[in-house]
Order: C-alpha cells, then structure tokens, then sequence
C-alpha cells in the first residue's frame, strides 16, 4: 500500500501568551505526529500533542542548538515518512521567523505544507504594553524592522537616512546587542533624541517588563537595569500613550506567583481568578481526595435513604463522591424524596444544583458549625 504523503504546518505559536494562538493553530498541532519547536513557544503547547514525538530546535543567541538547514531537513525527513509535522514557530512564522526560508525548503522538496499565521510579538507587546502602534493624533505610519542584522555585514543594509524621519512608529526586533547603534543612527540621520522610546521583554508572560526612556537615555537605563532580550524596540511619540493605557502589567498581582495548594481538580478556577489579576498561579495540590477504606457505612445509609431524616453535604467534593457512589446503585437524585439536604455554603449548593436538587438548608456563615444551628433553628 502507498504511504500516505506527510505534510507540515508552519504554525505562528504567538508571543508567550497561550491564549494568543489562534484556533487553527490548535487544531493542526492536534493532528501532529511530530512537533518541531523553538525556544520563544510557549512549552505549555506540547500538552496539546501529548502522542506526538517532540524536537526542541530552539536558538538563542550565540547557543544555536540546530542550524538551519538541520531544522529543514528534519522536517522534510519526517513528511516523507508520511507525518504529519507541526512547526511551532514563535509569533508569526513569517515576520523575522525564517519560515520563509523553511516553506522555500519545503515546497522545493515536493512537501505539502501550510502556513498558520500567528500574533506577531511586536503587535502583541504593544498591545500588553498600552502603546498602540498607530494613533491619528500621532501617527499613521508604522515599520517592523531587524535589529539584528547580520555581524559579518560591514554595511548595514537598513537605509537609516530614510528610516529615521519617514515613518512615525518603528519597532525592532532582535535590537537589544544592538540598541545603542539603531538610538545613534536615528539621532545621527535627524530623529529628534527626545522621541520615546520603550523597551518590552517577554511580552505577554508573566515575566514582561517594560522600560520608557528617549532615544538620548534609553541604553544607559536598559544597561543599568541589566535589562536583557528577548524585546523589542518601540520608538516614537505613540510609547507616551503608555501612562493612560497600561492594564496589563499594572493589575494589584501582577508580577506575583502564587502557588495553589487545592485539588489539582479544583485548582482551574481559582487560578484563572490569579491570572485575571495579573499573577501567575502554579498548581502545586498538597490535598488529594481518595476514596474510602471501606463504604459499607456509605452504602449501608444509601440503602436506606428513606429512612434518613436529613443529609448534610460539606463540599463540592462531598456533593460529587454522594452521587458518584448512589449512582453505583443504580440509583439517582429521587431516592432522596422526603429528605431534607442541608448544605455548608453556595458552592455546595451550586453542585447540588448541578444534580438538579436545590439545598433545604445553607449556613449563614459557610462552616458545618452553622448547618447545625440552622437545622436546630428548624427543630431538626
Ligand atoms: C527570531 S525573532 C522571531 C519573531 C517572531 N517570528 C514573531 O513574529 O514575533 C525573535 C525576536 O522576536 C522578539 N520577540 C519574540 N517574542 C517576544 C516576546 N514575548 N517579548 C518580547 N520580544 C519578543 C524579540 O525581539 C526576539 O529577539
């Protein structure tokens, strides 16, 4: 039989952020046999293909742990074998990502592939930064530039003399080795030194920080706040729009890690409430809810739930291990006709009503002590 043909999909992972890939994105690193990632996708990613082989093909600066030619034959190598590949690419897989050069690769190999954009970082930093790139009281013009440009280079290949005045906003990438020299050739070819500028690293993350200065002062801040890549360089007057729009790195717990000690189970909702106040919630479940020894007590009273006068359930745990062991008897919530149930508090009753049984009683002050008084006030 023919083998099926491989494919690869280029795929832009966003920024840091995971909530900032897109759903077609998802979808084919679902379907991936192999994934091929770097070092600015977010790893919480490679949860989404937990069958599928993974090949960390990261680079940094001066620690390239795979050349380029390696990562296009790895990928063209495993298509051929009839896989499905999917190529996690920082940002946007064709802003300064060489997926360009990997689809070139790809399609001179006879490969199948397809190109998932994703939000580049520029576009997502001066979003999580407050600084809008474009503002018609501002500017209307904007340009995404390399700062990176190749050592061996001895001319630069940017036209500074037209970069300097003809757009309003410039953003670089890849800058920071090279941030005094782009500050000097703007300056040097009529920028005025006061522009702002502001410096973002790890945007979107719970790492980002951001620093404002002009094209005269920024390097000495950013040298003396060891301030390091992976950032980008926005300049121009749009960065003073920062002071009003900031909402994300000043949120009260921002910055803040807070381990969440609840049922890995239960821990989801709580941490998404740290993470819509800015911090950053890392699961660590010190409780772990097991069943019994034994449930003949259990199993003895739900044999006889008619004769049982009222049923007190303490938590959202109680409320799912109840019906969980009823249900083993082929049983449902009508076999509690005639009971009263008497709950702890409004999580608890909301589980209950999950089951679609509503509480008789709830404490006033969330604590079992309080069903008993509630229950004596009822003469139970
Ligand atoms: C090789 S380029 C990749 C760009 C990527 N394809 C994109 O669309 O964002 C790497 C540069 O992107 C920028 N970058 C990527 N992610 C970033 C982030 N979360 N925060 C700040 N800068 C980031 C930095 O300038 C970094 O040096």
């Amino acid at each position: 039989m023919a083998q099926k043909p491989g494919k690869v999909y280029l795929i832009g992972a966003g920024p840091g952020d995971p909530g900032l890939m897109t759903l077609k994105g998802l979808e084919c690193l679902r379907q991936a046999d192999v994934v091929v990632y770097d070092y600015l996708a977010n790893p919480a990613f490679l949860e989404e293909a937990p069958a599928a082989e993974k090949v960390y093909v990261g680079k940094r600066k001066g620690l390239h742990h795979h050349p380029q030619e390696k990562i296009n034959e790895l990928l063209i190598e495993h298509a051929r074998q009839g896989k499905v590949v999917a190529r996690l690419k920082g940002g946007d897989p064709f802003v300064f990502g060489r997926g360009g050069e990997e689809a070139l690769e790809l399609v001179e190999a006879g490969i199948d592939f397809e190109v998932v954009p994703g939000v580049t970082s520029a576009v997502a930093a001066a979003a999580y930064a407050g600084i809008p790139m474009t503002h018609r009281d501002h500017t209307t013009t904007l340009g995404f530039i390399t700062g990176h440009e190749d050592p061996a280079k001895k001319l630069s290949r940017l036209d500074w003399e037209k970069l300097s005045t003809s757009m309003g906003t410039l953003v670089f990438y890849m800058g920071m080795a090279n941030l005094e020299n782009i500050c000097e050739q703007l300056v040097a070819h009529g920028r005025d030194p006061q522009t702002p500028v502001a410096v973002v690293r790890w945007a979107t993350t719970p790492r980002q920080e951001t620093l404002v200065g002009d094209l005269s002062n920024i390097v000495r801040k950013v040298r003396g706040e060891g301030f390091k890549p992976p950032a980008l360089i926005f300049i121009g007057e749009v960065v003073g729009l920062r002071k009003s729009l900031r909402w994300f790195d000043n949120r009260p717990l921002f910055g803040k890690r807070v381990l969440v000690t609840r049922t890995a189970a239960q821990a989801g909702v709580f941490g998404s409430l740290l993470q819509a106040a800015g911090a950053e919630p890392i699961a660590c479940p010190v409780i772990e809810i097991i069943p019994p020894k034994s449930y003949a007590e259990l199993d003895a009273a739900l044999q006889q739930l008619t004769e049982i006068d009222v049923l007190i359930l303490t938590s959202v745990n109680a409320v799912e291990a109840f019906f969980q062991r009823l249900s083993t008897f082929g049983l449902d919530v009508r076999a509690l006709f005639g009971t009263q149930v008497a709950v702890v508090g409004p999580k608890t009753a909301e589980a209950l009503q999950q089951h679609g049984l509503r509480p008789d009683v709830m404490a006033d002050d969330y604590r079992a002590e309080g069903v008993i008084s509630k229950l004596k006030e009822r003469g139970v």
